[in-house]
């Protein structure tokens, strides 16, 4: 990508195109609450952080920045599919592909926006937009369109990693009563019973008919993140423990202490269906409060 011709999206004082990590075409956000980092490839938000804050978003030391690669932290986006597909890659193909920048704006209450667009070669028969708003929160939204004469069925999440402070003293609340699948118990659909939901263990959790809000307590950080959605049925929750953080080359053996995943999305019989002429926007803002 020619990172001289997107210069032409920047806004003085609100938003720096350069080469980042890996040498691909990063945008650096600034407003006057917040900053931001966000990367073509994937359309991925890779920081944010409030000023006065500690970084929201974890993102890997390990992660790798590649053409094909996927970024390890962040935010990526799964689409059109969640997980595994014999003959796709894991999570579907559009946090593997360079999105196009749409437009950039500053409003003037200060909050900075950028709009991105998938580009048709990915693949995906309909039209699908991500704006992401960053501000003294920061707010996520992928529309999808459905601009073809037949219904179109997809996946779909935003697979947020939270950077916290020690999972062990880390809690989820906003899940008790709730029916999931576990995938680390093979599949096996249980309800949770936990109003609180400690991490002790490798957990991964697909959480269905889920339109509520999720608070994560951060005991060490003294911090408060809630993960507000619309448009979104499922919730994965998501720590990779001991033996599978040993296992991704893109993640460090002792990472795990410090993140923890709160996806939000419409996965599995949660999936979406747009009838010709439809829309469907997956909408999360994250916010955080210390103390
Ligand atoms: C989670 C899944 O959403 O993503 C896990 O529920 C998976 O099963 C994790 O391991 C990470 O996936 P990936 O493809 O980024 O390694």
């Amino acid at each position: 990508m020619d990172i001289e011709a997107l210069k032409q999206h920047e806004i003085s004082g609100a938003i720096a195109i350069s080469a980042g990590a890996g040498g691909l075409p990063r945008l650096v956000i600034t407003t006057p609450f917040s900053t931001a980092e966000l990367y073509l490839h994937g359309a991925h938000v890779t920081g944010f952080q409030k000023t006065g804050e500690p970084r929201l978003l974890f993102l890997s030391a390990a992660s790798q920045f590649a053409a094909g690669k996927p970024i390890r932290g962040g935010v990526p986006i799964c689409f059109p599919w969640f997980g595994p597909r014999v003959g796709g890659p894991a999570h579907g193909f559009a946090r593997l592909t360079d999105w196009h920048l749409a437009a950039t704006s500053a409003a003037p209450d200060g909050r900075v926006s950028v709009r991105l667009r998938l580009p048709e070669a990915a693949g995906f028969p309909g039209k699908v937009e991500y704006l992401v708003t960053v501000g003294a929160t920061l707010t996520m939204e992928l529309q999808v369109t459905n601009t073809t004469g037949a219904t179109l069925e997809f996946e779909e999440c935003l697979h947020t990693y939270f950077s916290v402070g020690d999972i062990a003293t880390v809690v989820a609340r906003g899940l008790k009563g709730l029916k999931y699948l576990d995938k680390v118990g093979g599949l096996k659909l249980k309800e949770e019973t936990d109003k609180a939901i400690h991490f002790t263990g490798e957990v991964d959790r697909v959480y269905l008919n889920t339109p509520q809000p999720v608070i994560i307590e951060d005991g060490k950080l003294h911090r408060t993140i809630r993960v507000e959605k619309t448009g979104s049925n499922s919730t994965v929750v998501w720590n990779p423990w001991v033996t599978k953080s040993k296992a991704m080359a893109d993640f460090g053996d002792e990472e795990y202490h410090r993140m923890v995943c709160v996806e939000s999305g419409n996965v599995g019989q949660n999936q979406v269906a747009l009838a010709p002429g439809e829309f469907s926007t997956l909408k999360v803002t994250l916010s955080s409060q210390i103390g």
